[in-house]
C-alpha cells in the first residue's frame, strides 16, 4: 500500500501540497456526498450531511452522520467518512466534499471535524456544497488556521 503516516514529506509534491485534484475527481466526490446524504441517519436533528473523501490514490469513501439517542454520541459525516478511510489503511488525501439539505449555504466542517481532518494534513482541500451541486473549495489551512497538529507533538 502506498500509504504514509501523517505529517510525513509527500514526495511526489516537494512543497508538500496537493497537485490538483482533477475536474473528474471533483465531481465524483460532489455525487458521492450528495448520494451519502441520502443514507444519513439522523432522527433527533433531521439534518442530513454527507462527505465524501479522496485519497491520495484515487479511492473514494464516502460517509452520513450517524446520530444516537444519547445525543452527543452522534458522529459528523466527515469523520464517518474518514474513518472510514483510515480503517481501511488510507491516511495520505486529497480532497473531500460535504453536502447538506441547506439550499442557500455551502455546508462547512464542524470544528471538531475539522480538528480530524487536519490530522491528516493542512495543505488538502473540502469542497463545501450546495444541493445545486455548486461549490466553494477551501484547504484545511484556511478552515483550520494556528492549528495544533501531530507534528507539534515532536520532539526537538
Ligand atoms: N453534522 C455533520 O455531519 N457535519 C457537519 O459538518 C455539521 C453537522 C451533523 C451532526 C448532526 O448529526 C447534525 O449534522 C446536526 O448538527
Amino acid at each position: 500500500m502506498a500509504e504514509k503516516q501523517p505529517g510525513s514529506p509527500q514526495d511526489d509534491h516537494p512543497s508538500g501540497s496537493s497537485p490538483a485534484v482533477r475536474p473528474d475527481q471533483i465531481q465524483q466526490l460532489v455525487d458521492t456526498c450528495r448520494e451519502a446524504k441520502h443514507f444519513s441517519y439522523c432522527p433527533y436533528s433531521s439534518f442530513p450531511v454527507g462527505a465524501a473523501v479522496l485519497t491520495w490514490d484515487g479511492k473514494v469513501f464516502s460517509g452520513c452522520n450517524v446520530e444516537n439517542a444519547s445525543y452527543p454520541l452522534a458522529v459528523c459525516a466527515e469523520r464517518t467518512a474518514i474513518q472510514k478511510a483510515v480503517s481501511e489503511g488510507y491516511t495520505r488525501f486529497r480532497a473531500m466534499a460535504v453536502a447538506s439539505n441547506k439550499q442557500e449555504a455551502f455546508v462547512a466542517p464542524c470544528g471538531a471535524c475539522r480538528q480530524v481532518l487536519r490530522e491528516f494534513g493542512k495543505e488538502w482541500d473540502v469542497y463545501l456544497t450546495k444541493p445545486d451541486g455548486s461549490y466553494i473549495v477551501k484547504t484545511l489551512e484556511e478552515l483550520l488556521p494556528y492549528c495544533f497538529g501531530p507534528e507539534d507533538l515532536k520532539t526537538p
